[in-house]
């Protein structure tokens, strides 16, 4: 054990109050923040710091950590201040103090150049809402991914001193980088989908906002789509911070216990089933008492009966994970037993 095997011993709490650094409804607002608080910025202030994120050599857990990976997401919004508060606690926090993770935020208003700073705008052909324009979210993607992971627009240059960037012809982009739209267009998030975005050093998020991005988003500059539902958010944020609370959970040492992402329901080690019930102390909570085989003493016994609930469980609430799922004689025999058909 050390002081990472509990969520809640890692828990501090977060110094600063991000509201203190203004809102994220008006405009004005907004536009008036931007010049003083770089998106960046949000990052350290949710963690309650002033400094940078740590290197993985100088975090809490020093050399051990200094074998591990550390994957970076860009994500580029029109409300990073969205951000804040799920990405300075818990198990996100503790990945970017330890250097596992990091995260930078992008603010898409801060490479328009035009006075007001228009991000959208109505879509040809009529009908009603608003489109995010092309040109901002192609200069932002393609200006962020031409430096090293890490690297943020200063915000003294939002707007004023852009890098030269050519409205004209695409620019090469990494080709070992996503750069990912979230959008209830796309294909569905999947525990599957969180290990292969996971599996790249570096990740765009791109957030939607409006009615939808401009097409030419999709075309020259998306190589992935992902929803997290099939329903409609008021923007990609959520869904972003979904996508990176996952991937997250994936980055070894990011748990502290190192097979618990892999027993998640979902994962590998459950066999693509949902996992079954856990208990913890008190033995018994009005009069209802844990299942006596989990005090038994007899592993193997327990093992078989987890596998059992997970798969009744699985059978009960998403019969439809069952035709992926790796089944033993067994099972199929337990399931059958319970009314379950196999697909021919
Ligand atoms: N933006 C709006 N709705 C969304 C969804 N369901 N998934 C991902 N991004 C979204």
């Amino acid at each position: 054990m050390n002081r990472f095997d509990t969520e809640d011993a890692a828990e501090q709490p977060v110094g600063r109050d991000l509201d203190a650094q203004g809102g994220d409804g008006a405009l004005g607002a907004e536009l008036a923040d931007a010049g003083q608080t770089s998106a960046a910025d949000l990052i350290s202030a949710a963690l309650g710091n002033t400094g940078e994120t740590p290197a993985a050599g100088e975090s809490a857990a020093g050399d051990a950590v200094e074998a591990l990976r550390s994957f970076h997401v860009d994500i580029f919004t029109l409300f990073p201040q969205m951000f804040g508060g799920p990405f300075g606690e818990s198990i996100i926090k503790r990945a970017l103090v330890r250097g596992l993770l990091s995260v930078a935020l992008h603010n898409i208003r801060d490479y328009t150049t035009d006075r007001h700073h228009v991000c959208d705008d109505t879509p040809y052909g009529g009908g009603g809402g608003m489109v995010m324009k092309p040109e901002p979210i192609l200069r932002a993607v393609e200006t962020v991914l031409a430096q090293p992971a890490g690297w943020a627009l200063p915000a003294s240059d939002a707007w004023v001193a852009l890098p030269p960037w050519n409205e004209h012809e695409a620019a090469q982009l990494p080709a070992d980088t996503p750069i990912v739209l979230l959008s209830p267009q796309g294909r569905p998030l999947t525990q599957r989908v969180v290990s292969e975005l996971v599996a790249h050093p570096r990740v765009a998020l791109i957030c939607g906002r409006y009615e939808g991005v401009d097409e030419r988003v999709r075309t020259q500059l998306v190589t992935d789509e992902i929803s997290i539902g099939d329903y409609v958010l008021s923007g990609g944020e959520l869904a972003a911070m979904v996508l990176v609370d996952a991937m997250t959970r994936l980055l070894p040492g990011a748990l502290g216990y190192e097979l618990g992402a892999h027993q998640d329901s979902h994962s590998p080690g459950t066999g693509g089933l949902l996992e079954g019930p856990q208990y913890t102390r008190p033995f018994s909570f009005r009069g209802e008492a844990i299942p006596e085989i989990l005090i038994s003493g007899h592993h193997a016994n327990v093992d078989r009966w987890r596998r059992e609930q997970a798969l009744l469980r699985t059978l009960l609430s998403r019969p439809d994970l069952l035709a992926g799922a790796e089944l033993s004689k067994r099972d199929r025999a337990l399931l059958a037993a319970h009314g379950w058909q196999a697909p021919l």
